[in-house]
């Protein structure tokens, strides 16, 4: 059976609703609210759920006009439960539940975190449905990769606004993670550096951006001070020279840290600006980019590559908002070449941020793997037992 299936999350501040066949997407809509929150300097829950609440009939309504199905189509509803905003997460499993009652269409809960863990499958829509009816060559579909191709373990890599941890998936459904930070995310450090280098909200993507004008200026290099890994940064030009630590690098597990990267940032800026005597110059800037951008992800080739070497999987599933960064993809695939492994990322940065089209593609899979009768979190009634989860975790029964 290929599910189709209509998915919402409002895990955060994106009203998002997406409906999927198997894992191809026939309609993703994500209106963002980036530039309500954008004036307080982050996402505001109160105001992330009235837009919520504002936005949901009309998403809703255009996820399946775009799709071309119907409501009575639909094999089951599927909605993110957790983790998130308590406040926002609730919007959406309110309308996921009335949605089902109306529909009479069994509801399937499911974590946010393993949305990202599985967005490198979602396949953008085919071209017109008709086409492929009259179309009698065999379509390349989804389930000869899941249950033939793919060689468990593979390893999970999700990086993002929140969450910066190392899965190993048994199978599809059944996970563990293995590594997470012990702080802060690193798409929230990169907002925060950001923001200190006064790059505005989200300033993680335009950090990025500078990196990437600017990285082919400087010389980066690495090397162990006593007991701390360092990465230095030379603007070949200038010869201006910069430092920043590798946090965890030797700690011999597989998490990460990035407030002591944050504090580490916040100390190199006010150098800077005490050195310019006053506000940054773009040159500055650009430096400071580049070897924010190294510092952060650094630790994330250090522990992925020790995690490969311990479970030897045949591919890594990387996912999260910073999964966008085509600097990270390049440096997490160098890695996974080394050790003959696969790497798989979303293919489009629809898929990479907060979006329905992974949550249904989620569910998709799940039901794929073990039947739509045995899929865990499946309610065909008794839908008021179900209720949001703001800190589940992968691997959470
Ligand atoms: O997954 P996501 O949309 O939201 C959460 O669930 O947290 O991730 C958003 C994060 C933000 O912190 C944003 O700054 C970061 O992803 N991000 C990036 C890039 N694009 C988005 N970070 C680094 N490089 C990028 N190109
Ligand atoms: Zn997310």
């Amino acid at each position: 059976m290929i599910p189709l299936t209509l998915a919402i999350d409002t895990s955060c501040d994106e009203t998002s609703v997406s409906v999927v066949r198997g894992v191809e997407v026939l309609s993703n809509v994500l209106p963002s609210q980036v530039e309500f929150h954008a004036q307080y300097g982050g996402v505001v829950p109160s105001l992330a759920r009235l837009a919520h609440q504002q936005r949901i009939d009309n998403v809703v309504k255009e996820a399946i006009r775009r799709s071309g199905v119907t409501f009575e189509q639909l094999d089951v509803i599927a909605v993110t439960i957790g983790p998130g905003l308590a406040i926002a997460l609730e919007v959406g499993i309110n309308k996921a539940k009335e949605l089902a009652e109306q529909y009479k269409k069994p509801l399937m809960t499911i974590n946010h975190m393993e949305g990202h863990l599985l967005s490198s499958f979602a396949e953008r829509r085919k071209k017109e449905n008709s086409q492929m009816i009259n179309d009698k060559r065999p379509r390349k579909n989804i389930e000869s990769r899941t249950y033939s191709l793919i060689q468990f373990p593979v390893l999970g890599i999700l990086v993002s606004g929140k969450h910066t941890e190392i899965v190993l998936v048994h199978k599809i459904g059944k996970y563990e993670i293995i590594g997470e930070t012990v702080d802060d995310a690193c798409g929230e450090a990169f907002d925060k550096c950001g923001r200190m280098l006064g790059l505005g909200y989200p300033a993680g993507p335009v950090v990025a951006e500078f990196a990437k004008q600017h990285r082919k200026n400087m010389t980066l290099s690495q090397f162990n001070r006593h007991k701390s890994t360092i990465i230095e940064a030379i603007n070949k030009k200038s010869k201006r020279k910069y430092e920043l630590p590798v946090a965890m690098a030797q700690s011999g597990d597989l998490n990460f840290s990035y407030s002591g990267l944050k504090t580490a940032f916040k100390q190199l800026v006010d150098l800077q600006i005490k050195n310019n005597i006053g506000n940054l110059d773009k040159g500055t800037l650009y430096d400071l980019s580049v070897i924010f951008e190294a510092a952060a992800f650094k630790p994330i080739e250090i522990k992925l590559e020790k995690a490969i070497q311990k479970y030897r999987p045949s591919e890594v599933w990387l996912g999260g908002g910073v999964s966008a960064s085509a600097q990270l993809r390049l440096l997490l695939r160098r890695i996974c070449r080394q050790y003959n492994t696969d790497l798989r990322f979303p293919i489009s940065k629809k898929f990479t941020t907060d979006n329905a089209a992974m949550i249904a593609v989620a569910a998709n899979l799940n039901i794929m793997e073990i039947g739509i009768n045995n899929s865990k979190n499946i309610y065909k009634n008794n839908f008021e037992s179900i209720d949001r989860d703001p800190t589940l975790q992968l691997g959470d029964e």
